[in-house]
């Protein structure tokens, strides 16, 4: 047993959140190692049975009277503030629905609508040059329909970028190829310093990390949960209105959902009070009630356990692929310092890495191919990025160390190959 394999057994009894892995369903190729969860979040195992009764039982026989008799029509609102604890948001700021995308727009839109009541020079909105690029492709749109230009500019430079022209600004908390962490209280000070509102997408830091949004004066936020919260494939997302903000968003979405009396069926709009301002039409109650199956997982559990694991499983990553990766073969993304890294550990690794005598190290995406083969699952992202997400709910120091044993392995077979080619 080698000295790593020894560390990891240490570390996994000492493991508080240890016991959660047997509420996940983590079958497959024997013994496989899921670093995906930064991507799609594993199966709780109480979502099949919950799901096989809002299929049969609730639609199947109770039809519509479940709108009422089985809470459908309040599950954006319950499941939104089943997820407030989770992002530091007191109940009744979070609704459920739509994709992430949608929310953005959503959001952004209705930022800009939030700034110009006050300053209506403001327009300009900046976003996170690094972003995910469907919050860039939907920040583009809403910088034309509300007459604002857009700039694109690197969340460390943001604070220098802000004005009086500033209407909103779109950042993302954990970067989704880097997996730096931003820093959302300075940044949001900023924003409100300049006068600007500031909207965060979670998806990479809710169910991973503290959020704050309360505590650090957050205006409106969205998420996905279908990484980290484990709702399933397309799982509905999620919008955050601060309460005291609520009164004056006004989405640029005004469907029926979101009136003040939805069934009165009138011709004029009347938003709703509170959260629900943010719903549009009928939710996508099958995978929004998966959703809320997921969320039991989290009973009993802190995000600030959560995040004390996730840290200790990405330090231990890095100290494994030290020992075992060859020099030069990988460079990591990652911030190491804890305050600037999320969740996941993103290493390069391109032909130019590696010394060139022994053949260059391989691409990424061959190596990724070949580690999922052998049970070790993360993802590769354009052009020569390997990411592996940690999700500390379901995976231990064991996984971590057999996927750096494996990415070495990887590394230093295909390495030879190459060179045995040239
Ligand atoms: C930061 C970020 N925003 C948005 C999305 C996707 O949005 P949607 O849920 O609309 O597909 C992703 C997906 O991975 C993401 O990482």
């Amino acid at each position: 047993m080698s000295e790593l394999t020894e560390k990891a057994g240490k570390l996994d009894a000492v493991d508080e959140l240890a016991a959660k892995r047997a509420e996940f369903v983590l079958d497959g190729p024997e013994g496989a190692v899921y670093l995906d969860g930064n991507s799609l979040g594993a199966l709780p195992v109480g979502v099949p049975g919950r799901v096989a009764d809002v299929v049969a039982r609730q639609w199947g026989e109770l039809r519509i009277r479940s709108w009422t008799e089985e809470g459908w029509w309040t599950a954006p609102e319950r499941i939104g503030d089943r997820i407030a604890p989770l992002v530091g948001a007191a109940a009744g700021q979070v609704v459920v629905g739509d994709s992430t995308s949608v929310n953005v727009f959503k959001a952004l839109v209705g930022a800009v609508r939030l700034a110009r009541e006050t300053g209506a020079g403001r327009d300009e909105i900046l976003v996170d040059a690094t972003t995910f690029p469907t919050d860039g492709y939907i920040a583009g749109s809403a910088a034309r329909m509300t007459g604002c230009t857009l700039r694109p500019v690197t969340p460390s430079d943001v604070p220098d970028a802000l004005g009086e022209h500033t209407a909103a600004v779109l950042l993302n908390h954990v970067d989704y190829r880097t997996g730096r962490l931003h820093d959302l209280p300075s940044l949001t000070a900023a924003v409100h310093a300049a006068g600007a509102y500031a909207v965060w997408d979670l998806c990479h830091s809710a169910g991973a990390l503290p959020v704050g949004l309360d505590a650090h004066g957050v205006d409106l936020a969205v998420g996905c949960t279908y990484k980290y919260l484990n709702g399933g494939p397309g799982s509905p997302a999620y919008l955050y209105v601060r309460a005291d903000l609520q009164d004056r968003f006004d989405s640029p979405l005004p469907g029926w959902n979101s009136h003040a009396e939805p069934f009165g069926m009138r011709s004029d709009y009347e938003p709703a009070e509170g959260a629900v301002r943010g719903r549009v039409g009928t939710p996508d109650i099958l995978s929004m009630l998966a959703l809320e199956a997921a969320l039991e997982v989290w009973d009993g559990v802190t995000v600030e356990a959560v995040r004390a694991k996730s840290l200790a499983l990405t330090d231990f990553f890095l100290e494994c692929v030290g020992e075992y990766v060859p020099e030069g073969r990988v460079e990591c993304l990652t911030p190491l310092p804890h305050a600037e890294r999320g969740s996941q550990v993103a290493l390069r690794c391109s032909p130019t890495l590696g010394s060139a005598r022994a053949g260059g190290a391989p691409t990424a995406g061959p190596v990724m191919r070949r580690l999922i083969e052998r049970g070790v699952v993360g993802d590769f992202r354009h052009p020569d990025v390997l990411r592996f997400g940690f999700t500390p709910l379901y995976v231990g120091f064991a996984d971590v160390e057999r996927a750096a044993r494996a990415l070495a392995e990887e590394l230093s077979e295909a390495t030879a190959e190459r060179s045995h080619r040239v």
